[in-house]
């Protein structure tokens, strides 16, 4: 299985991907690699703190930034590991392009949907929202030192938060709002068992 987490900063992605992949590889019997973008490819540390750096350019150079990246990840990680059988978790793939640099940055989103297209990435089977207030990310935020998306504050991330909710049916949706990080594990294991043994 190839699943994403998507979500605005701070709606907990990364705690989330590291528990769902230890609960995944037990429930399906499968190794199962966690991985995330940008920067999740050995050598891909320096391209991620590049973009998440670099300020001034425009949302076109910021998708293809990501596309780059994104190549990288598919062709070293995420496809070598679904063609060995093994799971794949992935914190942000292309919904974050499209949310990021369309809803956010105003790129014409049939621009970035034909550039993204272009590419042949693999689709994933399940993608999973994790939906939370942007006031509540922002707070749980502020205490870390801003890459340059999450230095553009609120604002950006209600855009963002917006992109997601207007494409509401392409996910599977966890609505994290005033749930803990253990309540949140169980609303996504729960709807995702129910989604593996339907496909089974
Ligand atoms: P992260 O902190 O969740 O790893 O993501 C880094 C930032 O990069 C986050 O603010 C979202 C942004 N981003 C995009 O703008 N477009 C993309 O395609 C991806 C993958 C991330």
């Amino acid at each position: 299985m190839f699943i994403t987490i998507e979500g605005i900063d701070g709606s907990g992605k990364s705690t989330q991907a590291i528990r769902l992949s230890r609960w995944l590889e037990d429930f399906t019997g499968r190794r199962t690699i966690s991985t995330f973008e940008p920067g999740g490819w050995d050598g891909g540390k320096s391209l991620r703190e590049f973009i998440l750096g670099s300020k001034g350019y425009s949302a076109l150079s910021e998708l293809l930034l990501f596309l780059a990246d994104r190549s990288e990840h598919v062709s070293r990680v995420i496809l070598p590991a679904l063609t060995e059988g093994h799971n794949v978790i992935c914190e942000r793939y292309n919904d974050s392009t499209l949310a990021y640099q369309s809803g956010g940055h105003k790129l014409k989103i049939s621009d970035a949907e034909r550039l993204i297209a272009a590419c042949n990435f693999p689709e994933p089977d399940i993608k999973i929202f994790l939906d939370i207030d942007p006031e509540t990310a922002y707070s749980r935020i502020t205490s870390r030192t801003p890459d340059k998306f999450e230095a553009e504050g609120l604002l950006l991330m209600r855009k963002v938060s917006d992109f997601y909710h207007s494409r509401a049916d392409e996910y599977m949706i966890i609505d994290c709002n005033n749930l803990n990080e253990e309540e949140v594990f169980t609303a996504i294991t729960s709807k995702l068992e129910v989604c593996i043994c339907q496909s089974r």
